[in-house]
């Protein structure tokens, strides 16, 4: 890839799209109309601009929003990157296209689990989806790559959205002077997407194909928030909701071989609270 890729961000207002933008500040964003009604013109607008590199932070990322529209759901998770894919395909660009360590709800084992691992059907639709959309991009545009991300979290940003997140919701607890409520049993990687953006100049490189992508954790839930608790030097009850979960635990050493190396989910822990001056 050249020094200075030209870069397009689709999503560029969301959680993960915005700290992207941040990162590549002269990236050109997607229209937002566009990336809803994903067709000739979104094609059309990427091939007029020409990027090197488009970078798919666009979807439908709440699972329970999928499950209650699933048309809506296919159109943003699996035609949209699809359209984005044609567009790549067409002009030469770069297709980076965010997935979800969802697609491993299907899995009954502990994990760590690797690319290569053979998935049941996932359990909900968001991740059927994005399962659906890495195997579709691939066919248009076998150049793509496909970013199978954990649960990402950060400090709020003014003015912006606030979904919540591991990390908000586990201030939020504290200073509610509730519980810090998680399934404790379950194992999973969290990272915090500073990490995440700031590790993407490599992935623009990458092969074709689909990586895990983000912070291993050998830690249960519990352990993760209690961790997590020390870290920011917090005094908090962390209570096991007991609620069955899938392990979502992901095995990355695809990327750690392209030289993209994440800290553990509790190092993230660490470099957060040291950015924002807790530490
Ligand atoms: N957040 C996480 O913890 C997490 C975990 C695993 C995977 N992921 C994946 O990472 C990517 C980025 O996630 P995120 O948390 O940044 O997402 P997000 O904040 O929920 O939304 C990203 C953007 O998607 C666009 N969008 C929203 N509804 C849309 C629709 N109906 N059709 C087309 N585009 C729509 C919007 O872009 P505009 O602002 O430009 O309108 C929105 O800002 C997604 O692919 C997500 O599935 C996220």
């Amino acid at each position: 890839m050249k020094t200075t890729p030209r870069i397009m961000v689709a999503g560029a207002h969301g959680f993960v799209g915005c700290r992207a933008m941040e990162r590549f500040p002269s990236a050109i964003a997607v229209d937002s109309a566009l990336l809803r009604n994903p067709g000739h013109a979104l094609q059309e607008f990427v091939c007029a601009h020409q990027p090197d590199v488009i970078l798919n932070a666009a979807a439908i990322s709440d699972i329970g929003v999928c499950e209650k529209d699933p048309e809506g759901s296919y159109l943003a998770n699996v035609v949209l990157p699809m359209t984005l894919a044609a567009a790549a395909e067409e002009i030469g660009a770069k297709l980076i296209s965010f997935s979800s360590d969802q697609v491993y709800t299907g899995c009954v084992g502990r994990g760590p689990y690797s690319e290569d691992f053979i998935l049941p059907e996932p359990t909900n639709q968001y991740a059927r989806h994005k399962l659906e959309a890495e195997r579709r991009v691939l066919d248009i545009h076998p150049s793509a790559v496909l970013l199978r991300a954990t649960w990402m979290y950060d400090m709020p940003l003014y003015g912006h959205a606030n979904r919540g997140n591991f990390l908000i919701n586990t201030l939020r607890a504290v200073m509610q002077g509730n519980p810090v409520c998680v399934p404790g049993c379950q194992y999973r990687g969290i990272t915090y997407v500073r990490q995440v953006v700031s590790l993407m100049d490599p992935v623009f490189d990458l092969p074709g194909g689909v990586y895990n992508y983000g912070s291993e954790n050998a830690l249960t839930m519990k352990e993760t928030a209690k961790a997590l608790l020390k870290v920011f030097g917090l005094t908090g009850h962390v209570q096991d909701t007991e609620v069955k979960r899938h392990n979502l635990w992901m095995d990355c050493t695809a990327i750690k071989e392209h030289g993209i190396f994440f800290d553990t989910t509790v190092e993230g822990f660490q470099r957060c609270a040291a950015d924002y001056g807790l530490g």
